[in-house]
């Protein structure tokens, strides 16, 4: 820690707002979120029943198994390198990470033994939670510090994780909002002139009017990240997944109050003031800004879907109609298919984007990259296990204990 660091986040914002006046919102959000002394993301915050909210690999395993079909199908495309590079960026607990490497054989040795996986977060857990045969060795660092991989970057919920500026519309006017103290010494908000001009520039980018009284944010580590990615890829693909909208969407009416969320304990909606260090926060990623800052950098789009259509291509259904022919009780197949169904429920996981980009890959559509109907047959239907979300028992825990008096005789799903 720098040693000028106050000892916990919300000491080192005070102590920011004293000696400035007021901070943006983004400096707010980067000191909770990642102060090396209880940030929420430096901190033993578990994904999952225990902890505050549940990603698609804590969810159910299948989403590893039909990334690595995904992956699988970009070797081939990429004329099966002997070494492939995945590298995932923000890989939390390393799930999707065991998830891959662990189905990887299942879709040929070759592909197997040509597979570099390389989780990546800033903060690597000395526990892993992860206790898979395959597993591998995470990484410790902030961003993607690789050369030349010929491969495919990936993350999931990454850059939702990104701290964003807030603004708001004043008449034709962009304000920022700043965070500072008021006369009880209480944190609160106050708008002022941009912090930078890359904010409104941003905004006026859009291509369109914001009306009087919009309320959003911008995510300004977009472009750094992407850059970092794209200097790290020679060949291949960067495959990002989130929940977010092209810009049209995301700064429409709907949305005209913006989408900073707080997450505590699977609540979501509390103030971002209160618990700080100890709560998520994060923001729908403005996915147009995704692929208008990779193809300015030589990096093509080649799709932008929701999950639920991305999973469905890659073999989803077959996956669930095979649930039924594994022996199991009634409870486990019910947790099972539950879990499953989260993630393409459009709108729960199914209704994330999923952008896909390409470099030098040779692949003209997005529909080069569908692999075969069989490939995710070749997988064995992979299950729950200790280190997944039991979205049953949390959603009704009354069932953990007597749920086979539920179910109909015939296994009717
Ligand atoms: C919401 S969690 C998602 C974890 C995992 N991808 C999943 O789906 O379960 C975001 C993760 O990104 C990591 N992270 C945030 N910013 C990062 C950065 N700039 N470089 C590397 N990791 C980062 C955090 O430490 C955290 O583990």
């Amino acid at each position: 820690m720098p040693i000028h660091m106050k000892d916990t986040p919300e000491a080192e914002i005070r102590g920011l707002i004293e000696a400035k006046g007021s901070i943006c919102f983004a400096e707010f959000m980067q000191v909770a979120l990642y102060h090396p002394m209880g940030g929420y993301y430096t901190s033993d915050r578990a994904i999952g029943a225990a902890g505050d909210y549940f990603t698609s690999p804590a969810a159910h395993p299948v989403f590893g198994a039909l990334i690595a079909v995904q992956l699988h199908r970009m070797w081939q495309v990429l004329d099966r390198p002997s070494t492939f590079d995945v590298i995932e960026m923000g890989a939390g607990d390393g799930l999707l990470a065991a998830e891959v490497a662990g189905h990887a054989p299942a879709l040929g040795q070759r592909f197997a033994r040509a597979l570099r996986y390389v989780p990546v977060d800033r903060r690597v857990a000395q526990e892993m939670a992860v206790h898979a045969e395959v597993r591998p060795h995470p990484v410790a660092a902030v961003g993607a510090p690789f050369r030349k991989a010929v491969g495919c970057f990936i993350s999931n919920e990454l850059l939702d994780a990104f701290p964003v500026h807030r603004f708001r519309v004043e008449g034709r006017a962009v304000k920022e909002l700043f965070v500072t103290l008021d006369e009880h010494d209480e944190l609160t908000e106050a708008l002022g002139d941009p912090c930078t001009p890359m904010l409104e520039r941003r905004i006026r980018q859009l291509g369109f009017e914001l009306g009087d009284g919009f309320s959003g944010e911008v995510n300004l580590g977009i472009g750094p990240w992407m850059r970092e990615v794209s200097d790290g890829l020679e060949r291949g693909f960067v495959l990002t997944i989130d929940y977010g909208y092209p810009a049209e969407v995301l700064y429409g009416a709907d949305r005209s109050a913006g989408t900073l969320k707080t997450y505590y304990h699977h609540s979501e909606g509390g103030s971002p003031y209160i618990r700080i260090g100890r709560q998520d926060m994060t923001a729908h990623v403005d996915f147009s800004s995704v692929a208008s800052e990779g193809e300015a950098l030589g990096l093509r789009s080649l799709t932008l879907m929701p999950q639920s259509s991305f999973l469905k291509g890659l073999g989803f259904q077959a996956m669930l109609d095979r649930l039924k022919t594994v022996q199991l009780s009634r409870s486990d197949l019910s947790a099972n298919t539950m879990a499953m169904r989260e993630l393409v429920k459009p709108e729960g996981l199914g209704g994330f984007s999923v952008l896909i980009q390409e470099r030098g890959s040779g692949v003209a559509s997005y529909s080069d990259l569908t692999p075969a109907p069989e490939a995710a047959l070749n997988l064995p239907i992979p299950l729950l296990g200790p280190e997944h979300t039991p979205l049953m028992e949390g959603r009704y825990p009354h069932l953990a204990m007597d749920f086979d008096e539920l179910w109909p005789s015939e296994r009717s799903l």
